[in-house]
């Protein structure tokens, strides 16, 4: 892989010059008050910012945050982000209420050797996500006009062929920022020849999102194990009655046939805990996979399921996890994703953790995130680099 570092850009001197760094601080806001919920993006890419500062670059950092709809809709502004990035680097953070306006170009032309400005949410400009080339190319001129060099730490978005991940780097000097550099260094770990058993975890809420991961994964691992929102669609396909769990009717067909060619590879809930209602108080039981109460919703894998999913993990030497087992965020459909990561961290494996949900069940369920080998920022992306897509935003940093 042809891909110049953030060293080659350090080695090559820096200081004084604006280094324009793309990173995800696509973090999760508490819907009611707006706080920051899980900061792990905001962390991830500090040691880039850090050598960059350290080196005397002027910094300006750029991200989306949401899926505003190409204009400025402050639920989605970055402004707590900044407060936020602040605090962790330890001095303030410039920030500009645009991404290419007046705030942006008087906030970038102020900046001291060893600043940190960031811009307002990208996706508030049109440009960035356009389809059209000529309009997307037009947004990355302008943001090209803030650097001297580019830098891509934003391992989350690149596998979107967004203005700032894919044409921003065809405009300026480009590498990869230390972030990039690891997730892609540990994914390949997966994609080459992992050390076996190699057992993969999916879970969270469609079998959709992860068919094509699916089948991607299929002929390489040894077990897959299945929970989730998404193992209601397998369990149908299984011929069970779910009751009013989440099921995608039209992929029941797609899950057996899958079940079919897996060889038994894939493992699937023997137990459920099955509720009255989708709430974090409702009456709820464990009851058999294959005997879920028609009237009742599945929001966690049971005891057994979990007992079972471990045996399977424990010889591991490979593990790849995405997507929660259950309803973590309420307490009583959260033993399952707790079960499963715990046994995970406990095992000798390489172990890795993809995906925003699972990465935040992992803090947000108090568990050591050192005890994990890596710990993804990217969901869709660590998907789609599994499945073997070509990345739009690596491409792009590719000589
Ligand atoms: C993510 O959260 O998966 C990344 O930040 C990309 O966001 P997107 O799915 O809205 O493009
Ligand atoms: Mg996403």
């Amino acid at each position: 892989m042809s891909i110049r570092t953030l060293d080659d850009l350090l080695a090559e001197g820096v200081s004084g010059r604006r280094v324009l760094v793309r990173a995800d601080l696509n973090v999760p806001l508490d819907k009611q008050s707006g706080d920051i919920t899980d900061d792990g993006r905001i962390r991830a890419v500090l040691p880039t910012l850090s050598a960059l500062t350290g080196a005397g670059a002027k910094v300006v950092v750029c991200s989306h945050l949401g899926r505003p709809k190409g204009a400025p809709d402050p639920q989605f502004s970055l402004r707590p982000v900044a407060g936020r990035l602040g605090e962790l680097l330890g001095a303030p953070v410039h920030f500009a209420t645009d991404t290419v306006g007046e705030s942006a170009r008087s906030t970038v032309d102020a900046l001291a050797d060893g600043e940190v400005a960031l811009l307002e949410n990208l996706r508030f400009n049109p440009g960035e996500t356009s389809k059209d080339d000529a309009e997307r190319g037009a947004f990355a001129d302008q943001l090209a006009a803030f650097g001297d060099a580019y830098v891509d730490d934003a391992f989350g978005a690149v596998h979107r062929k967004h203005a700032s991940v894919h044409d921003v780097p065809a405009r300026l000097p480009h590498v990869a920022g230390r972030l990039v550099l690891r997730e892609v260094e540990v994914l390949s770990r997966l994609t080459g020849e992992p050390e076996r058993p190699y057992v993969v975890v999916l879970g969270g809420s469609k079998v959709s999102d992860k068919l094509a991961v699916i089948e991607a994964l299929l002929p390489s691992v040894d077990r897959l194990l299945i929970g989730g929102g998404m193992c209601f669609t397998f369990l149908k396909a299984q011929g069970h009655e779910v009751g009013s769990s989440l099921l995608e009717e039209e992929m029941v067909e797609t899950c057996r046939n899958l079940l079919e060619r897996s060889e038994g590879k894939i493992m699937l809930p023997v137990d459920v805990v099955a509720a009255d209602a989708f709430a974090p108080d409702a009456a709820h039981d464990t009851v058999p996979a294959d005997g879920i109460p028609s009237k009742r919703v599945g929001l966690d894998i049971g005891p057994e399921t979990v007992a079972g999913f471990a045996a399977a993990l424990k010889g591991a030497r490979t593990i790849f996890w995405n997507g929660p087992m259950g309803v973590f965020e309420m307490p009583a459909f959260a033993h399952g994703t707790r079960g499963i990561a715990e046994t995970i961290a406990k095992t000798d494996a390489f172990t890795v953790v993809g995906g925003g949900d699972s990465a935040a069940a992992v803090r947000a369920l108090g568990l050591d995130e050192s005890s994990f080998g890596h710990i993804s920022t990217g969901g869709g992306a660590s998907l789609e680099y599994l499945e073997g897509k070509t990345l739009p935003g690596i491409a792009a940093l590719e000589n």
